[in-house]
Parts: structure tokens; sequence; C-alpha cells
């Protein structure tokens, strides 16, 4: 399994804001190379599956009216060290908390919307992508 990989989405918020073109600039900056890349819309069914790990979470059920109230763009971006370095460049889920300069203390608005989604292991990242792409989609 790749362990240079991640997964991410521009999540609808930032989208619906006009940020996507932004936010790819940022990763672009960053090093990232985009290995697949798609613009989507999640069905609620689909979001509910993405997000399952958090299913018992108090807020699973707000978390995927949000993650299917409009388009997304996922993508499989490569890097060495791409989990942690991603993460880094995102920042803090809540964009209180999240450094100066990330792209939740640039784009998100709250803890909820909070505008990109990064893979958190590289197992993640390899079961994330594969939810979104085929095999063929990947270059
Ligand atoms: P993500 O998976 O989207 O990259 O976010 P994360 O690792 O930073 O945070 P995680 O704990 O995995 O939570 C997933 C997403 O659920 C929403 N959330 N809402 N209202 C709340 O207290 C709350 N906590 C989390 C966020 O959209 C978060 O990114
Ligand atoms: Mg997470």
């Amino acid at each position: 399994m790749a362990t240079n990989r991640t997964f991410t989405m521009i999540k609808p918020d930032a989208v619906k804001a006009g940020h996507t073109g932004a936010i790819l600039a940022h990763i672009n900056k960053a090093g990232f190379r985009i290995v697949a890349m798609k613009k989507t819309h999640l069905s609620a069914q689909k979001a509910g599956e993405f997000y399952a790990v958090h299913k018992e979470r108090p807020f699973y059920g707000e978390l995927v009216e949000f993650m299917s109230s409009g388009p997304i763009v996922a993508a499989i971006l490569e890097k060495d060290n791409a989990i942690a370095d991603f993460r880094t460049l995102i920042g803090a889920t809540n964009p209180v908390e999240a450094a100066e300069g990330t792209i939740r203390a640039l784009y998100a608005t709250s803890i909820g919307e909070n505008a990109v989604h990064g893979a958190d292991s590289d197992e993640n990242a390899h079961i994330e992508g594969n939810f979104h792409f085929a095999g063929t989609e990947m270059f």
C-alpha cells in the first residue's frame, strides 16, 4: 500500500463559497501532486457510509446532512509524508484553533463546516480514495 498518498475533499461550504481554486492553489504550492480529482455530489447515504466511523458521535446526523448539502471536490494527493503534511496544511478541526495561514483558518466557518477533509492514516487514505475513485481514474 502506498504510504505517500492522502485523500481530501473540499467540503460543500467551501465549494459553495467559491474557494475551490484558492484551496487547490494552497495544495499545489505545498507540493502535492494530484493523482485523481473530481467534482461530485454525495447522496446522504454515500456521505453516511463515508463517515460511518463517526456513526455514534453526536454530530453524525449534522455531518451527513452537511456533506450531502452540495457538491464537493474529492482528490487523491501524493507527496512524501502526505498524511501528516496535509493535516498540517489544513489545520485543526475547529477553525478557531487552526494555525494562522492554514486552509481551515482561512476558509472554514465553524467546527462542522470546516472547508476540507484530510485522511488521518495511510490505511484510511487508501480506503477513502477507493471509495471515490476506480483504479483507472488514478494517474
Ligand atoms: P475530517 O475527518 O473531515 O478531515 O476532520 P477531522 O479529522 O479534523 O475531524 P473528525 O474528528 O474526523 O470529524 C469529522 C468531521 O465532523 C465534523 N465535526 N463536527 N459539531 C462538532 O462538534 C463536530 N466535530 C466534528 C467536522 O466537519 C469534522 O471535520
Ligand atoms: Mg477525520
